[in-house]
């Protein structure tokens, strides 16, 4: 039987190799490999976030803490892991982090077009705030600027 355990934990710098291959899968143009280095470092500005699927790591989330608010810079699951439950994971992590940490907000930017993206981030609530039109630079597409509200417990 294979291992179907998903587990969140914290990124680090060992995590590399797995996260620019499944950045280069995902995106046109992905973050060179010295920026996303410098995102695996956890401090106190960064929340590198990574999903191991059956022991394997899967997925990513990268957050910086601004202020108040959990800012997310970058979410990707490997193309065969999609569908599983594994960006949801990630995600519900970060709130969780933001709500620890007393944050009052979680924002971000995403392409106009990034239907799955979308559809996942307005089931968790998030609402969109503002546009930053032709924002993309390889195709000059629209961000969308998202944003949650955390609401106090
Ligand atoms: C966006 C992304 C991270 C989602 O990861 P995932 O592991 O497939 O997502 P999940 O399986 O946890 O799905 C969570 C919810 O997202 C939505 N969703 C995910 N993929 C979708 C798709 N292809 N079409 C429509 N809705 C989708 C659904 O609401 C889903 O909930 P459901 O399965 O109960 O319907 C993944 O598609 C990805 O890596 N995309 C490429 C990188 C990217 O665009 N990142 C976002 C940058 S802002």
């Amino acid at each position: 039987m294979t291992d179907q355990t998903l587990q969140v934990r914290l990124g680090e710098p060992s995590d590399l190799m797995a996260v620019d291959r499944i950045e280069r899968a995902s995106f046109d143009d992905p973050w060179e490999r010295h920026l996303l280095l410098q995102e695996l470092v956890p401090s106190s500005l960064r929340l590198p976030l990574i999903v191991e699927f059956g022991g394997e790591v899967a997925g990513y989330l990268m957050a910086w803490r601004s202020g108040p608010e959990l800012h997310i810079l970058n979410v990707a699951v490997d193309p065969e892991q999609r569908r599983r439950g594994l960006g949801a994971a990630l995600l519900e992590a970060a709130l969780a982090e933001a709500r620890r940490g007393g944050m009052i907000s979680v924002s971000l930017e995403v392409r106009r077009g990034n239907r799955p993206a979308l559809e996942m981030y307005r089931a968790y609530g998030f609402e969109e705030a503002g546009l930053r039109p032709g924002y993309y630079a390889d195709t000059g597409e629209d961000a969308l600027i998202l944003i949650l509200p955390m609401k106090a417990d």
